[in-house]
């Protein structure tokens, strides 16, 4: 697969998701030679540039001369997002790129910018008539998270972009979904007939599903104040990654059928009355911490965060999704920062067996049969069982298969940021977030992140390289269970 002829226009161009991801997303390609000679880079921001300053500030040391898919066609714009001469002078430039490079008129927008600046953006480009490819080109925009602030503001947001792009120019992105493991999540479950049987009410106790992060929030704090972790990590990666795991089988593995069976799992999950709310989530702040080889300050003490913040970096919760193959089900899922360990993952844990012909002090000794997919960084699947224990006597204790991709598979596998932004140039948009699934997404996380805003008691805390507040084991703790913390 290679991309198109295309000119790809960063918006936030000297910003730092375009330093660390997406510069690097393009030079992989690059390099990999998924780009045409057709090719073109346009960065526009305030900062005064010229293309050269653009390329070395961007590209860094990146040999692009030696790449024919770079070299002579990295340009700059520079205006303000709200100024319709920015875009005058940007559709001026792309005229002249269609010609000078051969991009054919294919335009990839992309939207990494803070999120106040996505409505002036998309005005701004539907003022120059920027949003309307000519002919049979494209003219595709991609819009980074976070995708509104909830369900209002993202719906208009959506009215702002559809009143210019029509939902198939659209893009939505979220870099879990190009994640190869997330991915093998659809092909283990249909790719194989062994799993679908059990993959069901009749036989899974419970699902855990962990985000859990080591970094607290670094330089990014004045950011996250207004985030927090609900809406950082829980409203989209959380999200999709449950809907993959939960969905029902789709069809085909069109972009459309794989959507609609994750909206109609999304639309399936029961939203808690007010009254349960506390009882079926919970928030956390990272206190001063660390181990025995690192001190780590506390939330409050991080650069740009207000001292007496009450932003959550941890949040947990319990879902319920009443379907007929998960009716009575609990998932448990939580994400945090400065926890023990990175590690993304999905456990499913299967029911006890009806009736064990072992003593109750060997059930004790075993852990209940499970399978863990491990997202991150431990990329692979762990089937974890009871097997008998070498000796003259009848014992059973706890044992698993693993699958590790790094041992299993040669082929390196693409970022996600280069994965995602091949498959927008290409225009396939099966991995990136529909219009009325980030609609679902914010109706799930709204009342919770509601009902926190109104609490005034104080925010629970924990410790920086702990397992988040003592709250979150109550919460699990309540139906009998635990979380996995990499036992
Ligand atoms: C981003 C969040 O979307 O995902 C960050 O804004 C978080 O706060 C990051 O650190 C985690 O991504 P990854 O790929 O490192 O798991």
């Amino acid at each position: 697969r290679s991309a198109p002829p295309a000119t790809m226009v960063i918006f936030g161009a000297s910003g730092d998701l375009t330093r660390r991801k997406l510069i690097p997303a393009v030079l992989n390609l690059a390099r990999h030679k998924r780009l045409t000679q057709q090719f073109a880079v346009v960065g526009v921001a305030r900062s005064q540039l010229d293309d050269d300053q653009f390329a070395a500030a961007a590209f860094g040391d990146a040999d692009t001369r030696s790449m024919p898919s770079l070299h002579g066609g990295i340009r700059y714009v520079s205006g303000g997002y709200d100024d319709p001469a920015t875009y005058a002078r940007l559709a001026e430039l792309l005229v002249d790129l269609d010609t000078s490079r051969g991009v054919a008129g294919n335009r990839l927008f992309y939207l990494a910018t803070p999120p106040q600046a996505f409505p002036k953006i998309i005005n701004g480009l539907a003022g120059a008539g920027l949003n309307r490819p000519t002919g049979d080109s494209f003219a595709r925009v991609v819009i980074e998270k976070p995708y509104g602030h909830h369900e209002t503001s993202a719906r208009a947001l959506d009215a702002c972009v559809h009143r210019a792009f029509d939902e198939s120019q659209v893009f939505r992105i979220d870099h879990y979904l190009g994640k190869n493991t997330v991915q093998n999540v659809m092909a283990l479950r249909f790719a194989n007939a062994i799993f679908q049987p059990i993959w069901n009410r009749s036989w899974v106790d419970h699902v855990q599903i962990t985000v859990a992060e080591t970094l607290g929030v670094g330089s990014r704090g004045s950011f996250y104040e207004h985030a927090g972790a609900m809406r950082d990590i829980v409203q989209n990666h959380v999200l999709q990654v449950l809907a993959l795991a939960l969905m029902e089988p789709p069809a085909s593995f069109s972009a459309e059928a794989i959507r609609n069976e994750k909206v109609k799992l999304l639309q399936a999950i029961r939203l808690p009355g007010d009254r349960d709310i506390d009882d079926l989530a919970v928030r956390g702040q990272y206190t001063r911490g660390g181990t025995r080889f690192e001190l780590m300050p506390g939330y409050r003490e991080e650069p740009g965060v207000d001292p007496l913040s009450r932003t959550e970096t941890y949040a947990a919760m319990r879902l319920d999704v009443d379907n007929w193959r998960w009716a009575g089900v609990p998932f448990y899922v939580r994400t945090g920062k400065r926890l023990p360990s990175r590690v993304t993952e999905v456990v499913l844990q299967f029911q006890r067996p009806p009736h064990l012909p072992i003593s109750a002090a060997q059930v004790r000794e075993m852990d209940p049969d499970a399978l863990i997919l491990r997202i991150q960084p431990d990329e692979g699947i762990t089937l974890r069982f009871g097997a008998k224990v070498p000796g003259h006597s009848f014992r059973v204790r706890s044992a698993s298969m693993e699958f590790s991709y790094g041992d299993t598979f040669r082929e390196e596998s693409p970022e996600a940021y280069e994965r995602l932004l091949l498959d927008a140039l290409i225009g396939d948009p099966t991995l990136f977030i529909r219009s009325d699934e980030v609609q679902q997404c914010w109706r799930i996380v709204d009342p919770i992140i509601d009902r926190w805003s109104q609490d005034d008691r104080p925010i629970p805390t924990y410790e920086a390289a702990s397992w988040g507040p003592m709250d979150a084991d109550r919460l699990i703790g309540r139906s009998g269970r635990v979380w996995r913390n990499g036992n």
